[in-house]
């Protein structure tokens, strides 16, 4: 009934996630982080390996892969660089929305082309003054003439300036809350559509994120995906996959802070020998360990309930929440096994905790999962 082997296909995966991102993403990432560099060429090599928009679905060209396989990549990329890893995890997050609201027609139009080269997919939920309260959006979208017409501000966008197929959500009436919500397909480059970078983030700095303007921007009517007032349920139904990758994330970085933190710790010497001696720094690489496993298994389960088509509002909030915030301790307690030597950037362990902290963060702050979770559990 329990199976805990990855399949064969799996491990492949898994290899070649590994050795990629050891190879072309962990020696540059304090790089990216310092300069705050978009890796153009690496996210390139990616793309050319197959670990770009890996859930398009065969049907239209993609690979398809299926939740558990995603996340045997988020893991090994994310252990690389939580930066980088952001930017894939974007552009899924962005392609979705298309996946699962989209029609034939509509999924050959905009995510057959991102099945080639390096293209970026993104996902323009949040607003200025609008981030938790998803079906309150300001942006507003009318029809007119057969096309669907859109003003308003995108905030903290990843991937925004980026992106080649951007899913926007909106409003034809804000007083109607979430039925009156729509989500739209627009793509980079369309007249009145504006990214501004942002700049000076904490971490995850290889990941480009923008605020998105939009002026007057025009597109038919034939890229609404599904009916208007659907949009809100769209980018729930969306979120509830996509928080589980989050999760991956989350451990692929707890992994890395637990592995570092072994390291410094047996070759550091204090009172006559190496540091693991003391139960002090055991007790926190267990603590590590512990918090470690329990959100792999959790992200795991999660994904496995989606690739079977079951129920996972309440598990992929419990992974994403979790995950995320066992990593951000795991990091926290990496960086204080290394003392001094930790809060200067000549170690990563410092940039794990800054990158993690989005984590806890972004797809719906864990205080929103809280509340998901919540709401189960009473229903
Ligand atoms: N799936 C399908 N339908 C859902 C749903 C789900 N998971 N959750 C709610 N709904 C439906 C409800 O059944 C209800 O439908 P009816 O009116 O037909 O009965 C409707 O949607 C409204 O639901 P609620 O009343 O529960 O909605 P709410 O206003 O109370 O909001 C919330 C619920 C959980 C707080 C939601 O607003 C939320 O998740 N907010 C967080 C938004 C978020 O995650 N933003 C992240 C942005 S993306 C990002 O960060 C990415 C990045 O850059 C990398």
């Amino acid at each position: 009934m329990i199976d805990f082997e990855p399949s064969d296909e799996q491990k492949q995966i898994q290899t070649l996630a590994r050795a990629f991102a050891r190879e072309h993403v962990l020696p540059h990432a304090a790089q990216w982080d310092r300069e705050a560099s978009y890796p153009e060429g690496v996210v390139a090599a990616a793309a050319e390996l197959g670990l770009l928009n890996v859930g398009i679905p065969q049907s239209v060209g993609g690979l398809g892969l299926g939740m558990l396989d995603e996340i045997v990549v988020a893991e090994e990329l994310a252990y690389a660089c939580m930066g980088f890893y952001t930017i894939l995890m974007a552009s899924d997050l962005g392609l979705t929305p298309i996946v699962l609201a989209g029609t034939e027609e509509q999924q050959r139009r905009f995510l057959t082309p991102l099945t080639t080269g390096a293209r970026l997919a993104a996902f323009a939920l949040s607003e200025p003054d609008n981030g938790s309260d998803a079906s309150g959006l300001r942006t507003r979208a009318r029809f007119e003439d057969g096309e669907v017409v859109l003003d308003g501000t995108k905030m903290w966008i990843s991937n925004g300036e980026a992106a080649s197929v951007l899913v926007l959500f909106a409003t034809v009436d804000p007083a109607a809350g979430h039925k009156g919500t729509v989500a739209v397909v627009v793509e980079g480059g369309t007249p009145g559509l504006r990214a501004v970078p942002i700049h000076g983030k904490l971490g995850q700095r290889a990941s480009p994120t923008a605020e998105l303007v939009l002026e007057g921007v025009r597109v038919p009517k034939e890229n609404v995906l599904g009916e208007v007032g659907d949009g809100f349920k769209i980018a729930m139904r969306t979120l509830d996959r996509t928080r589980v990758p989050v999760a991956a994330g989350s451990v692929g970085v707890a992994q890395r802070a637990l592995d570092e933190a072994v390291s410094y710790a047996s070759t550091r010497q204090a009172f006559g020998g190496p540091i693991t001696r003391f139960q002090a720094i055991q007790f926190k690489l267990a603590d590590m360990k512990i918090g470690l496993e329990t959100a792999r298994w959790m992200t795991y389960r999660a994904a496995w309930l989606i690739d079977r088509g079951l129920p996972h509002t309440e598990a992929s909030a419990i992974a994403k929440c979790y995950a995320s915030d066992v990593a951000f301790r795991a990091a926290e307690e990496a960086l204080h096994v290394h003392g001094g030597y930790g809060y200067v950037d000549e170690f990563p362990v410092g940039k794990l905790m800054r990158d993690v902290k989005l984590n806890q963060i972004y797809e719906g702050t864990n205080e929103i999962q809280r509340v998901v979770i919540a709401r189960s559990v009473m229903r």
